[in-house]
């Protein structure tokens, strides 16, 4: 494994020359991936940059990330970006800090617990199915749209036990809205606070009531049936500080129930976007994958007990999050002066640590920017570095759906694979929008082929030992 070569007494990482006012604001604003991985090539493991008045680090080995993640997490809080989507996410599990972070953290654990979540599989299968009812051979659709409904149905019902069928479509609008202000505020030296009402503030604010309103409607459904269902959000309304006693207020439980809204569908949606995108482009991979659910499911729809002989497909979901890691960088302020790399890095410099640029070296991955999903046969993540490959982050702040999110996009991808066939239209244009994740920019316009040899009544009766 290269490590990195500590460069002892040099006080700043080398890195690209600003303008005065700017920094590099606006050169990374215009191609954020593009500018991130010639930045790594010409300068480095430790890059540093200026973005206005703040100074930034790119780290971009895996030493590194371990350092700020794991070894030195202490000396360091979630960065400025995600600061500025707290209107919208509040003090919820992903952007609160300190000791109030590790007790909500806890309470929500036992729902992410394995057993748990296996209780999950049955429901994010029929939910697929219920979706596959309205395809059909030779239909046109956006599957980033599609794939964004379904993910969000499945985190409604599995954590909250809601059915919110019809409000999947303006929750969707909402989130669409909310990530594009992501990108908007991207390369401005000021982003006006929420309350001024600029255009932007004002398109961001209705999407924020419009998804608020669906999340009270779920709250209070529960709360006025006083029933404890055992789900997380049961867990989440019936807990109680451990010293006072007391419950917790509606606020907090809007932002946590909006986290985990927000962090449970978007980046599985945007996974299952990208991994249709490859597999239409790589008609080999998409053999193999059609090859093994063949063989493994028959005629059946897959069930969690499926899951270890689905071996090529959870590589299929392996090697999209490598090739278009959902979540693209991680951030981090240090709060106390660190090192890294050798570096002096003082108080209040924002590290990012991008996925994009890490999963993507050759140091790391043979032939890196190839899709090749049987990379991962063999145990691939167990000889690698830990941190040559981190979609879901690492240390105290690893996603805590990780486990959740694999399981689904694995089950997802293989009751859809079972059936169709995606192929993008020819004028589908593929470009990745890094907003707070990694989406198509553009959507992902498939046209849709059944597969042959599959029985096309999409509701036939399973045999229960099936499910
Ligand atoms: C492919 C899908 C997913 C990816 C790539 C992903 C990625 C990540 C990453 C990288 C982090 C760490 C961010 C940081 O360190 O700053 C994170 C945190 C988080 N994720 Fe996920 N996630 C996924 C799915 C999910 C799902 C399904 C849920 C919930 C149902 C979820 C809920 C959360 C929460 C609540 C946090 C904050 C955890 C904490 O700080 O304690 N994520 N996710």
């Amino acid at each position: 494994m290269v490590s990195v070569v500590a460069q002892t007494g040099v006080e700043r990482p080398p890195g690209p020359p600003g303008k005065w006012l700017f920094g590099n604001l606006r050169e990374f604003g215009r191609d954020q991936l593009g500018t991130m991985t010639r930045w790594a090539r010409e300068y480095g493991d430790v890059v540093s940059a200026r973005f206005g008045p703040r100074h930034v680090v790119f780290v971009n080995h895996p030493d590194l990330v371990e350092e700020v993640l794991v070894n030195q997490n202490r000396k360091f809080i979630k960065h400025y970006r995600l600061r500025q989507t707290r209107r919208t996410l509040g003090h919820g599990l992903l952007t609160s800090e300190g000791e109030f972070w590790r007790s909500q953290r806890k309470l929500a654990q036992p729902a992410f617990h394995r057993e748990r979540i296996a209780a999950y599989a049955r429901l994010m299968v029929d939910y697929t199915e219920r979706m596959l009812e309205s395809w059909a051979d030779g239909q046109f659709r956006d599957a980033q749209v599609d794939m964004m409904r379904l993910t969000l149905e499945i985190v409604a019902k599995t954590l909250f036990d809601a059915e919110i069928g019809g409000d999947t479509a303006v929750a969707s609008l909402a989130m669409e809205t909310l990530m594009h202000s992501f990108i908007a505020r991207t390369g401005s030296l000021l982003s006006p606070p929420h309350w001024v009402p600029t255009p932007l503030n004002l398109r961001v604010e209705r999407a924020i009531r419009r998804l608020e309103r669906i999340l009270e409607r779920v709250i209070a459904e529960r709360r006025a049936s006083g029933e404890d269902r055992g789900d997380l959000l049961s867990m989440l309304l019936h807990a109680q500080d451990e010293e006072s006693g007391r419950q917790m207020s509606d606020k907090q439980l809007r932002d946590e129930v909006m986290t985990l809204f927000m962090a449970g569908h978007e980046t599985t949606a945007n996974t299952l976007a990208w991994a249709w995108v490859l597999l239409s482009g790589h008609p080999d991979a998409e053999a193999r994958l059609h090859a093994e659910i063949d063989q493994v499911l028959g005629d059946r729809v897959p069930s969690v007990a499926d899951l270890p002989r689905l071996k090529y497909a959870e590589g299929v979901v392996n090697e999209t999050l490598r090739v278009y890691p959902t979540v693209w960088v991680i951030g981090r302020e240090a709060i106390e002066p660190v090192e890294l790399g050798g570096y002096s890095i003082p108080a209040g410099t924002t590290v990012f640590m991008p996925q994009w640029v890490i999963h993507r070296d050759a140091r790391w991955f043979d032939d890196p920017k190839a899709f090749r999903p049987e990379r991962w046969e063999g145990g691939l993540l167990q000889r690698i570095h830990r941190y040559a490959y981190f979609p879901f982050g690492g240390g105290p702040r690893i996603c805590i759906g990780n486990n959740f999110a694999l399981m689904e996009a694995t089950l997802i991808l293989a009751t859809i694979a079972r059936k169709y066939r995606l192929r993008l239209t020819p004028d589908a244009a593929v470009t990745p929008l890094p907003t707070i994740t990694l989406r198509p920019a553009h959507g992902v316009k498939v046209v849709l082929t059944a597969r042959s040899g599959i029985p096309r009544a999409a509701n036939r009766p399973r045999p229960p030992e099936s499910r």
